[in-house]
C-alpha cells in the first residue's frame, strides 16, 4: 500500500504562499507511489483548491454540527464545500488549547463521515505520560473514545503524534514507535476486524527529510503528518520522496 503523507499547516499561510502550495503539488505530481495532502487554514482552503484538480486537501478540524448558531466554527459540510477532502480532527493543540475532549473527537469524526470527509484522528501522549510508562495505555485510551463505533478504514485514519515530539526536533526511538503502532494497530483489529487491519495509522512529530525514510520503515507506519517540515516545497520534498521509495 502506498504511504500517506499529509502536510498540516496549523496557523500558517496567507495568500503569498499560494506559490509554496504550487512547488509541493508539482513535488507530489512528479511521485507515482505516494498519496499526499495538505491541511491548510480556512482561509485559503478554496484557494488552494484551484491550484489542482488532483491533489486533496483538507482543513484542520470542524464542528460537529452542520451548521447554526456557533459563532467562528467551521462545518465538515463547508469544507468539503470549499474542496476539501480530508480534515485533522483531535490534534493535541486542539486539545490543549480549545479543551476538546475524546467524546468531542468522535462526534467531529461522525460529522466528517456524514459530509464525506476522511478524518485523520490525532492521538499522542505527554512526556510525563511516557516517561511514567504509561504512554500505551493513554493513547489505547484515546483511541478508542475518539474512534466512532462507525469508522471504516476508508473513513478514518489514525496519527499517532507524541506530544513532546511536536515541533521540539525530538522522536521516539525506533522501538517505541513499533511498540505504539503495534499496540493501535491490535487495537484496531479487534474493534474493526479487516477494517482495523487496513486503517492507516500515521506517524507525526518532527519527521523531516533526514529522518522519514527510517520512520517510514517501522511496520505499522502508513504515513506522515507533517508540520514544520510540510512548510515549503524544498523541506517537504524528501519526505514525500521516502514514502515514494517505501512503498515500492
Ligand atoms: P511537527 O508537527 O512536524 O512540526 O512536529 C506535527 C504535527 O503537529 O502534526
Amino acid at each position: 500500500m502506498s504511504k500517506l503523507i499529509v502536510g498540516n499547516w496549523k496557523m500558517n499561510g496567507v495568500s503569498n504562499d499560494l506559490l509554496e502550495i504550487s512547488g509541493i503539488i508539482k513535488c507530489a505530481d512528479a511521485l507515482a507511489n505516494v498519496d499526499c495532502g495538505l491541511c491548510v487554514p480556512t482561509t485559503l482552503l478554496s484557494r488552494a483548491v484551484q491550484l489542482s484538480g488532483a491533489f486533496r486537501f483538507g482543513g484542520q478540524d470542524c464542528h460537529h454540527n452542520v451548521n447554526g448558531a456557533h459563532t467562528g466554527c467551521v462545518s465538515a459540510e463547508m469544507l468539503v464545500d470549499a474542496g476539501a477532502s480530508m480534515v485533522i480532527l483531535g490534534h493535541s493543540e486542539r486539545r490543549a488549547d480549545c479543551y476538546e475532549t475524546n467524546e468531542d473527537v468522535c462526534a467531529k469524526s461522525i460529522a466528517a463521515t456524514r459530509a464525506g470527509l476522511h478524518s485523520i484522528i490525532c492521538v499522542g501522549e505527554s512526556g510525563e505520560q511516557r516517561d511514567a510508562g504509561d504512554a500505551i495505555r493513554v493513547v489505547l485510551e484515546q483511541l478508542v473514545s475518539s474512534l466512532p463505533n462507525t469508522a471504516t478504514a476508508q473513513s478514518v485514519g489514525v496519527a499517532y503524534e507524541p506530544i513532546w515530539a511536536i515541533g521540539t526536533g525530538r522522536i521516539p526511538s525506533t522501538n517505541d514507535v513499533y511498540e505504539m503502532h503495534t499496540a493501535i494497530r491490535r487495537s484496531l483489529q479487534e474493534r474493526f476486524s479487516d477494517d482495523g487491519l487496513q486503517m492507516r495509522i500515521l506517524y507525526g512529530g518532527s519527521m523531516n527529510g533526514d529522518n522519514a525514510a527510517s520512520l517510514l520503515a517501522i511496520e505499522n507506519v502508513d504515513g506522515g503528518l507533517i508540520g514544520g517540515a510540510s512548510l515549503t516545497a524544498a523541506k517537504f520534498q524528501p519526505i514525500l520522496a521516502a514514502a515514494n521509495a517505501a512503498a515500492q
